[in-house]
């Protein structure tokens, strides 16, 4: 008897410490990192003249929300342009694009081939565009290009809520192979200088107690 009324006590604080940890529990969404395209990645076959898969097909497998990343694993023949304007989406080109609406990610990469992975931040909700700008538009007009819908979700997490703009810069077009990034030549540390003032400041102080010794030791005399 007394066994049974304390197995039901038991059983009662365990309900409880149940229900209060389920009270806890965060809620059920959580910020998502979307590997774009799966498995195939965001690639261009120059051969087939084929993107590596169906990038709208992917998009409507997924939910996306505010704080979420795309992770774009690619190399650096293709681009990465997130835009908010249907018209420079439909463009296939950031030509006539506003600096405002349309963003550029590279890892600043000058040649052709290199492995890339960028990620890309949903920081603003309702219709974002992505496409892939490179071969003059052809990969976007051959499958590179996608359009998601970003809801609310969480709302932007502390660390988005004011993100730093995005570097925006001039796609690496055949040119970009020839030239190479201008070097801006350094000017000396300021160290070298101080160390030099410092030194000659030195010198002055022993020179003045010098003269001074000398001084006041002719006045002695
Ligand atoms: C998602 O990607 C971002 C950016 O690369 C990274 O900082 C973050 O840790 C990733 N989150 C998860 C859950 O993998
Ligand atoms: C690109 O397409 C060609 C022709 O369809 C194919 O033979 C080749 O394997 C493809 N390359 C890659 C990396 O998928
Ligand atoms: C790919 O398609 C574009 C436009 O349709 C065409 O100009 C180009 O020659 C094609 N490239 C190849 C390798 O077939
Ligand atoms: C890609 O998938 C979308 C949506 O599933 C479909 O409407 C479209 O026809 C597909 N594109 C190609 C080139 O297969
Ligand atoms: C582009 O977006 C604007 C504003 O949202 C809309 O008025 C226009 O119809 C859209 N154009 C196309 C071609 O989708
Ligand atoms: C971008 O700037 C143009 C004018 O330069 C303005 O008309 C447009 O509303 C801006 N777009 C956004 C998304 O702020
Ligand atoms: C990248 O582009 C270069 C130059 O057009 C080409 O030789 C190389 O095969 C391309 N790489 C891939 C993975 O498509």
């Amino acid at each position: 008897m007394a066994t049974a009324t304390m197995g039901n006590l038991l059983a009662v604080i365990g309900l409880l410490i149940s229900a209060a940890t389920a009270a806890s529990s965060p809620p059920a969404t959580v910020y998502t990192n979307h590997t774009v395209g799966g498995a195939a990645g965001w690639f261009f076959n120059v051969t087939s003249n084929t993107s590596a898969t169906n990038y709208s097909a992917w998009a409507a497998t997924q939910t996306f929300n505010l704080g979420d990343f795309l992770i774009f694993n690619t190399d650096s023949n293709s681009s990465v342009i997130q835009t908010y304007s249907n018209t420079t989406y439909l463009s296939c080109t950031i030509d006539d694009a506003q600096s405002n609406d349309t963003f550029q990610y590279d890892g600043g990469e000058t040649k052709f081939g290199e492995p890339l992975t960028v990620a890309v931040p949903l920081t603003k909700e309702g219709t974002n565009y992505y496409f892939s700008d490179g071969d003059d538009g052809g990969q976007c007009q051959h499958g590179m290009a996608f359009t998601i819908q970003v809801q609310h979700g969480l709302g932007l997490p502390p660390s988005l809520n004011q993100p730093p703009p995005p570097p925006y810069t001039e796609p690496p077009g055949p040119d970009s192979a020839q030239s190479p990034p201008i070097t801006i030549p350094q000017t000396p540390p300021s160290g070298a200088f101080s160390l030099g003032t410092s030194v000659s400041t030195v010198f002055l102080a022993l020179l003045y107690l010098l003269t001074f010794l000398v001084v006041s030791n002719a006045l002695h005399f």
